[in-house]
């Protein structure tokens, strides 16, 4: 979800305000994936390298994370949706991340559309947790696979993304989901994300339905 500072800058406002319209462009993309029947949808809120922040715009986008979880309970329910968490929780405000795991409790029985909250996270730092929760369980380093990496990151049982999407026009991975993406199709769109709409999403999802997945095979 990525532009929110450069809508901001556009209407000569704050980058605050940018976050709040980014929020506003996440419920609605939520209820359009919950619509559509999708089944997972994960948003990259926050990354271990946006720390770098001012301690401003840092206190702001936690602060909308803490409210956000706590005032859609009501909407989670109506639509069923389950909401978890992928990043490391250890390293968020002890507030946000009580509320977080309390969220991800109350709606862990619902079918829906799952929504994963990247929040404090990093392709690399996932990586690294889960080589070290595999040590801890006592994996023999030998034994190492691919299972075993996957079965250690941070929700194994989400199956790896078919499409990764990102807003404003930018071409980078930005250690966004390095293991999980290594076979998804990208997507860029130069739409900033406080303008996404349903209708983004759409035209994301028609291109991927253009797309030809081999995997690393060939086409028969
Ligand atoms: C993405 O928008 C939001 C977060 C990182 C939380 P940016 O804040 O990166 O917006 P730009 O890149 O400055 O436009
Ligand atoms: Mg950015």
């Amino acid at each position: 979800m990525d532009g929110n500072g450069r809508w901001a800058q556009a209407r000569k406002e704050r980058r605050t305000q940018g976050h709040l319209e980014g929020l506003k462009a996440a419920k609605r993309i939520v209820k359009a994936a919950s619509d559509m029947g999708i089944r997972y949808l994960t948003l990259y809120v926050f990354s271990t390298e946006n720390w770098k922040r001012t301690a401003e715009e840092v206190g702001f986008i936690m602060g909308l994370v803490k409210q956000y979880l706590r005032a859609e309970l009501a909407f989670y329910r109506e639509n069923h949706i389950r909401l978890r968490h992928a990043g490391d929780m250890a390293g968020l405000p002890p507030q946000i991340a009580g509320e977080l795991t309390e969220v991800c409790n109350v709606t862990r029985e619902w079918g829906g559309l799952q929504v994963i909250l990247a929040l404090n996270y990093g392709g690399r730092d996932e990586i690294i947790r889960a080589v070290n929760r595999a040590a801890r369980a006592g994996i023999e380093p030998q034994t190492i696979t691919e299972e075993t990496i996957a079965a250690f990151l941070d929700n194994p049982d989400v199956p790896d993304p078919d499409l990764i999407i990102r807003s404003a026009g930018e071409f980078r991975i930005s250690n966004f989901l390095l293991w999980e993406g290594a076979y998804a199709e990208y997507y860029v769109s130069p739409v900033l994300w406080p303008d996404w709409t349903e209708q983004e999403l759409r035209l994301a999802l028609e291109d991927y339905q253009k797309r030809e997945r081999k995997f690393g095979g060939i086409t028969r």
